[in-house]
């Protein structure tokens, strides 16, 4: 099974490489070799590091196996804390110690995002196929930045997988950076630079004459304006359009706000589109705003984070149609495709135009027809990386070994576990649906107005508790008593200026009862907090 080492260089090396012995410099003896080989940083009991090793990757395994069985999350005691404080190690300690101390300080104190309870904020899970191909492209410590080598080949392979997904054309453009912030930035950047020119990379925004103006929904996700910020346009120059009952961006008030910024000498150059609003999980009129784009002549990007990853779902696919039809889309495969983090990705239609706004020729990075220099393009000519790693390795895994068909059946079960939960708040006198269920995040809250005054002991119902702040502080509250309880892990957002408490469905393990511990949780800390007396049980 396992390759040998050839214990011969091959002939054709050979006949053009002279071995050091020859060119008149001693071979190392055997004692000079062993002692090289001891300054080098690798084990020097390699029999004893593979042990400590194999228990290292056992514990992680049971850590997931066994995960119901912990809390999902749990306050940092102040002592373990203090711990993280020390000065840097002068010298090395047994690995056995310093695993044992990540056992103990660093293991139970994570966000929680791989327990089945976790559905704060917009986080994948991971898988345990995920891991293991993490720990061998760590082994194999490759850099993508560039080069000939087949991790390059792995990556651009996931890229043609994914233009394929997405329906966009073969010559497309894919690279895996961080994480949709980043792809986000990357889009604006080439957005900016093919309304402008590339002489721009050189002269710098403030030096061109147009003043460029961008757009989106008010529920766009704050990496946006940020980007915006970061490629020198300024987060002012993104108009945020009003959106409908159902958080998607106002076609009609799109339109007006480019006609009146055209007619005011503005430039119009990007329309961004959300597919899976971070608040709501509302999916942009995708199609009308390829159409618009194109009549237009902008540049149409989709912010996908999560939500785009949903073309895996037959059933949830028809949401994303016109998303085909966008000159790029950022994605993640760290939240529904479940890759361990880091793994985002931005996919570009224009591979020329993606590689204009980054190419940077230096000396020291020449390419060539053969060798290790070949391959060119090289991946760090799309983005602003040149030492990256191998992400694209544990995305390759995952597919391969859970296939498309089924995460996407668990991104069809996300959605159903949201219907579900939206019933359950329907059904819930006390509690109240904030937004439209369209994807996987549900967003509710627990009345404070008396929703019925059977349900509340007379002596302690309050007239103020139906204030909005009465509202929002009981419902962070509560919020903060379900993470503090171990047991699930919402979040808050802001909707219709009132606090809701925020499921997102995100985690391939969460189930109904993960959904039925949320709405009991709720109930029974909301009527804690307002001294509520629960209904009795139905006959
Ligand atoms: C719609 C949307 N856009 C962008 C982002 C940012 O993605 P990342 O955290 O991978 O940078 C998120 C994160 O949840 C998101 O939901």
């Amino acid at each position: 099974m396992s390759q040998t080492r050839p214990k011969t260089r091959p002939e054709a090396h050979s006949k053009m490489f002279s071995p050091t012995a020859k060119a008149g410099i001693h071979p190392a003896t055997e004692a000079e070799a062993a002692t090289e080989a001891s300054e080098s940083l690798d084990p020097t009991d390699w029999a004893g590091f593979r042990a400590q090793a194999h228990l290292m990757l056992d514990d992680m395994l049971g850590y997931i196996e066994k995960i119901r069985e912990r809390p999902v999350w749990q306050p940092i005691p102040e002592e373990v804390r203090a711990r993280f404080r020390s000065p840097a190690p002068r010298q090395g300690e047994e690995l056995t110690q310093i695993h044992a101390e990540f056992m103990r300080e660093i293991l139970p104190f994570t966000q929680g995002n791989v327990h089945p309870g976790f559905m704060g904020w917009v986080n994948g899970a991971g898988t345990p196929v995920g891991m293991v191909a993490e720990m061998l492209a760590a082994g194999l410590n490759a850099n993508l930045g560039g080069r000939d080598h087949i991790p390059v080949e792995v990556e651009r392979q996931v890229a043609r997988w994914v233009c394929e997904l997405f329906e966009f054309p073969e010559g497309a453009s894919g690279l895996f950076v961080t994480g949709t912030s980043m792809a986000n930035l990357i889009a604006v950047l080439i957005a900016r630079d093919s309304a402008l020119g590339v002489a721009v990379r050189a002269r710098g925004v403030a030096a061109e004459p147009q003043r460029l103006t961008a757009y989106t929904s008010n529920a766009v996700h704050g990496c946006v304006p940020k980007a915006m910020d970061i490629a020198g346009i300024g987060s002012d120059a993104l108009r945020l359009i009003s959106t409908d009952s159902r958080y998607r961006i106002d076609l009609e008030a799109l339109e007006k706000a480019i006609r009146e910024d055209r007619a005011a000498g503005f430039t119009p150059f990007l329309v961004v589109g959300t597919a899976g609003t971070v608040n709501t999980g509302a999916v942009d009129d995708l199609a009308g705003l390829a159409e618009l784009c194109q009549r237009e002549k902008l540049w149409f990007h989709v912010d996908g984070a999560f939500g785009a990853l949903a073309k895996l779902a037959p059933d949830l696919a028809p949401k994303l149609k016109g998303m085909e039809c966008a000159d790029s889309v950022a994605f993640d495969f760290h939240k529904w495709g479940q890759v361990p983090y880091d793994a985002g990705f931005i996919l570009v239609r224009d591979a020329a135009a993606h590689r204009n706004a980054f190419v940077s020729p230096a000396a020291y990075l020449k390419r060539a027809s053969r060798g290790l220099a070949a391959g060119s393009p090289w991946p760090c000519d799309f983005g602003p990386d040149l030492s990256r790693g191998f992400r694209a390795l544990k995305v390759w895994f995952t597919l391969k070994a859970l296939g498309t068909e089924r995460l996407g059946a668990a991104i069809s079960r996300s959605c159903a576990l949201a219907r579900y939960l939206e019933g359950r708040i329907r059904e819930t006198p006390e509690l109240e649906l904030m937004a439209p269920v369209e994807l996987n995040i549900v967003c509710f809250r627990y009345h404070t107005e008396d929703p019925g005054a059977q349900n509340s002991s007379p002596e302690n119902s309050d007239p103020g508790s139906s204030s909005p702040e009465i509202s929002n502080q009981v419902n962070e509250e509560i919020a903060v008593r379900l993470q503090e309880s171990g047991v699930v892990a919402p979040s808050t957002t802001m909707i219709a200026g009132r606090i809701a408490i925020r499921a997102a469905i995100v985690n391939h393990r969460t189930g109904r009862a993960e959904i039925d511990d949320l709405v009991n949780g709720t109930l029974e800390q909301g009527r804690a907090l307002l001294g509520r007396i629960p209904p009795a049980p139905a006959e």
